[in-house]
Parts: C-alpha cells; structure tokens; sequence
C-alpha cells in the first residue's frame, strides 16, 4: 500500500489508472468464479457465510482465494484464527496467506500496523485501496474468489461490483427481521441496476431452537428471505439457524462447516453451496 497520496498531473493520474484497470483484468482473467457476499445491512451474518463458503469450496477441491474487503471491521482473519500473520512479497506480487488447503485469504488486516489500528479513510482512498488488492495481489490461477464485503451500497461494495469482471453474481445475506430485509432490498436493487445476477438470498439466524424444551423461537422473526426473493424475484438459497456454536467457533478461528460436518447446521449449509455451485457452473458451462 502507498504510503502517502502524491502530487501527479491529471494525464499521469488518468494513465495509472488505465494501467491499473489492464492489470486488474489480468489478475481476474485467471480466476474462473467470482462471487461477493453482501448485504443491506451489518452483523447478519456476512463474513460467517463468506469464511464457510470459502472452506466449502476448498474442501470441494477448488482453488479458493477469499478476499475481505470490510475496510473498517476486517473479521475474516480472526474467524480463520490468523488475526496476526503478516503477508509475503513476491516478484509478482504481494502473496495471500495459505490458510488451509485450497484456501488463500487476503485481508486488510494483514496490512494494518497494530492491531486495533482503525482505517479512517474517505470514499476515493477506500476505492483505491481495494483496486490495489485486486492489481497487486498474486493470487495466481484459483478456480473461485469469493469477497467478503462490509454492510450496504458503499463504497467498497460498489468497488468489488465495478471492478470485478466478470462477476458471476452476488449471494446476498438477510436475517428474518424487516428492517434487515429494507436495507437488503437496497442492497439487491442497487445489484441490478448494475446488470450483476443475483445468485440468491440466504436467511440466516433464522430460528433458535432451545436447547433445553427443543422448542424452536424464531427471535428476529421467521421468512423474510423468502418472501424478499418472491417479492425481488431471486432465488432463495435456503435458511441457516441461530446457533450457539456457529458463533462460539467463529470466536475461536474455527469456520463451523470444519468443526462438525455432519451437524445440522452443515449439511443445510453444503446444500446452499450445492445449489451456488449448480447455478455458476450451468451459467458458464463449465
Ligand atoms: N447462524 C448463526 N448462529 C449464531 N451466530 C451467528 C450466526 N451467524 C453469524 N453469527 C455470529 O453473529 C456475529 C455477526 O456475524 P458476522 O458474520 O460478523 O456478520 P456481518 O459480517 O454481516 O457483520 C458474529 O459473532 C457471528 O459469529
Ligand atoms: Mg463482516
């Protein structure tokens, strides 16, 4: 990352970002799926379903990078447990950090100087910074990206949407309250309007179910995601439960499609990965 902004004619400032736009489309050329995680709205659940998607995919044999661009709350290293890794050079690049197999993580996390430094950054440095993620970062050949992005129609979000291209869509994150499901609806219009599919909506934190009567309480509601993709006309992925363990892994660095493959909670989830997969790959012909 660049130190300071410096002083350049408009004619200089014009043909580095041409530069940048060619070595960006380089970059992307060699990675076969893009998709960005987004929402209308923060702590839905956003980064859990982009770190899981990413193991998913990796554990599927797919060369997975994973890419965080919430400039101001970067949680994908901590919920990977590797808040503290600082990230190698190479001559073709800056490297994204191997976390498992199949799995490159970059974040900006990595490029802070203390932990718990804060970003205070204005719109046009927030672009920048993640065009130069996507210019400067030796990802190499992966066979997926996925982008973490932060809440709403910012910035970074409308970054990711322009600059990555082709994209083959958006997974969009709602929980079941209506307020979540005002913001997302934003989120999905604004996707549009860019002429970016919209591969589906996921309703997550969908239902508690007691661990003591096994009553099922829907604390923030139940079906909002699905009436949003009749009403949005997108398809509806599927919904994730609240569980204790989903957030207490996430906690400790452990993606909780790792922890327990066979739980509940992770056989719905591979079944929304199955349905992103069969939508990408259908669309390309892969
Ligand atoms: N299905 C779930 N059950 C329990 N906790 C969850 C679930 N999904 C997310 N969380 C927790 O909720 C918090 C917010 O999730 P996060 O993924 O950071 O949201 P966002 O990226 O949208 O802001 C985190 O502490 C996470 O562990
Ligand atoms: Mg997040």
């Amino acid at each position: 990352m660049k130190a300071e902004e410096e002083t350049i004619s408009e004619e200089e400032q014009k043909k580095l970002i041409m530069q940048q736009d060619i070595a960006i489309i380089k970059r992307m050329n060699d990675i076969n799926h893009k998709i960005a995680v987004m929402s209308g709205k923060g702590g839905v659940g956003k980064s859990t379903i982009a770190v899981n998607l990413a193991v998913a995919f990796a554990l599927k044999g797919y060369h997975t990078g994973l890419m965080d661009v919430d400039l101001h709350g970067p949680d994908v290293p901590h919920m990977l447990g590797v808040e503290n890794a600082i990230l190698q050079q190479s001559p073709l690049g800056i490297l994204p950090l191997n976390v498992m197999e199949n799995l490159d993580i970059l974040s900006i996390e990595f490029m802070l100087p203390s932990k718990g430094s804060p970003i205070i950054w204005r719109g046009p440095k927030k672009t920048g910074a993640i065009r130069q993620f996507l210019s400067d970062v030796s990802w190499g050949k992966l066979d997926m990206l996925i982008v973490d992005n932060p809440p709403g129609t910012g910035d970074e979000p409308l970054t990711v949407l322009q600059s990555i291209s082709p994209l083959d869509g958006v997974v969009m994150v709602t929980t079941p309250q209506e307020v979540a499901g005002e913001d997302v609806r934003k989120c999905v219009n604004m996707v549009k309007g860019l002429k970016i599919p919209v591969l589906g909506i996921i309703e997550n934190m969908s239902g508690f179910t007691c661990p003591h009567c096994k009553k099922e309480i829907n604390i923030f509601g139940k079906g909002e995601g699905k009436e949003l993709s009749e009403e949005l006309e997108i398809p509806y992925l599927g919904s994730l439960p609240l569980e204790t363990q989903v957030r207490e892994k996430s906690d400790q660095g452990k993606p909780f499609i790792l922890s327990d493959q066979e739980s509940e909670i992770s056989k719905k989830f591979m079944e929304i990965v199955s349905k992103i997969e069969n939508t990408i790959s259908n669309k390309r012909g892969d």
